[in-house]
């Protein structure tokens, strides 16, 4: 059987970017067969947030944001990585065998070294720590995104090494994992309310479960111009239609782009436009957005059920660190 895992880091609310590229298609990905684990990585967020409230706040959402939107809890295991300290121990056996060389060549940590961030150990270390993530659950199969591939790859040149010290021929400590670089067809690009890729760090994101009247001055942020609703125009060179696409079906999609490229008299102006896209996303989440509130209402149950799945993660991760544990003439 085939184990998938992958983590998502609580370093903000997640916006509409999120979910069509990220979170939609985990969820979708938990329906293949196999086994699955998600977890939330608090222990590399760590790394970036300072504020403890703030931190435990986002582990929240991020968990009620997950479920709300229908990650089934009982076909994936879902838990907070800080819940499974073994990934820690994991983690100093696999650095103990790692040379900085490989930590030194780190695209993330190199870029923010480029944007003059001053590292703490801890995002030095990140890598490893991700590593220990994947390789305490036996993973096969790592979907991420671009910006994750080399991490994993990481992942495997630190198993080999510890495999290659402290394995017996055929008898490996850990296993091999392999990403899947999900196909860029099937991850939808959003853009966001100034055109260009919607990002926490532009702060041009929609929160997924905005709503009324704030969803509405945020829609309005899109960039339009001052031509009249009556001139034809291109609508594949409008961000509103970039974001309808995202909501609406392909006869309505039609629809409307036909009457924007004919204008004249019954043509719709950008105000109609963003309006149709307003309620689509309150429609489109609304369920969800109802779900979010019952969750949150109930915060024993959400602690109960993270920590249900906190305890099948580490029954397995117990398995491999005791594995590694012996390996290395530790046990
Ligand atoms: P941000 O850019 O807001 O910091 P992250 O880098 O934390 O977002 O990305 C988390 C996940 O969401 C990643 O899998 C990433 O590919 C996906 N994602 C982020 N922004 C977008 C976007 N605008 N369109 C599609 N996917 C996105
Ligand atoms: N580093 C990942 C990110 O920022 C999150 C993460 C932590 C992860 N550990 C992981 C992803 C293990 C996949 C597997 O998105």
């Amino acid at each position: 059987m085939t184990t998938f895992l992958s983590g998502i880091q609580p370093s903000g609310y997640l916006h509409l970017g999120n979910y069509f590229g990220a979170i939609r298609p985990h969820i979708r990905a938990t329906e293949q067969p196999g086994e699955h684990f998600y977890f939330i990585a608090d222990f590399h967020s760590l790394t970036t947030v300072r504020d403890p409230e703030l931190l435990r706040t986002l582990v929240r959402e991020v968990a009620v944001t997950y479920l709300a939107l229908g990650l089934d809890p009982e076909r994936a295991t879902f838990w907070r990585q800080s819940d499974v300290p073994e990934v820690t121990e994991i983690a100093w056996m696999l650095g103990c065998m790692s040379g900085i060389g490989l930590l030194e060549r780190a695209h993330s940590y190199k870029d923010k070294l480029a944007a003059g961030i001053k590292p703490n150990v801890g995002l030095f270390y990140y890598p490893v720590l991700m590593a220990a993530d994947i390789l305490a659950y036996d993973a096969d199969v790592v979907p991420v995104g671009k910006d994750q591939v080399q991490h994993v790859e990481m992942t495997q040149d630190m198993a080999g090494y510890f495999n290659n010290t402290f394995g017996k021929e055929g008898e490996p400590v850990f296993r091999r994992p392999e990403f899947r670089l999900e196909d860029e067809a099937h991850f939808a690009k959003v853009p966001g309310l100034d055109g260009r890729k919607m990002s926490k760090s532009y702060g041009n994101g929609i929160w997924i479960f905005e709503s009324g009247k704030k969803l509405k001055k945020a829609i309005n942020k899109i960039p339009t111009d001052s031509r009249p609703p009556e001139e034809p125009k291109d609508p594949d060179e409008l961000v509103v239609f970039d974001l309808l696409a995202l909501f609406l079906d392909d006869d309505e999609l039609g629809d409307w782009k036909a009457k924007v490229r004919a204008g004249g008299e019954g043509a719709p102006g950008y105000g109609h436009l963003k309006m149709r896209l307003v309620a689509a996303i309150e429609e489109h989440f609304a369920a969800a957005r109802a779900r979010r509130e019952q969750l949150l209402a109930d915060p024993a149950e959400l602690d109960r059920l993270l920590a249900r799945g906190a305890e099948k993660a580490r029954a397995r991760a117990r398995v491999v660190r005791d594995r590694a544990l012996k390996a290395c003439g530790l046990r």
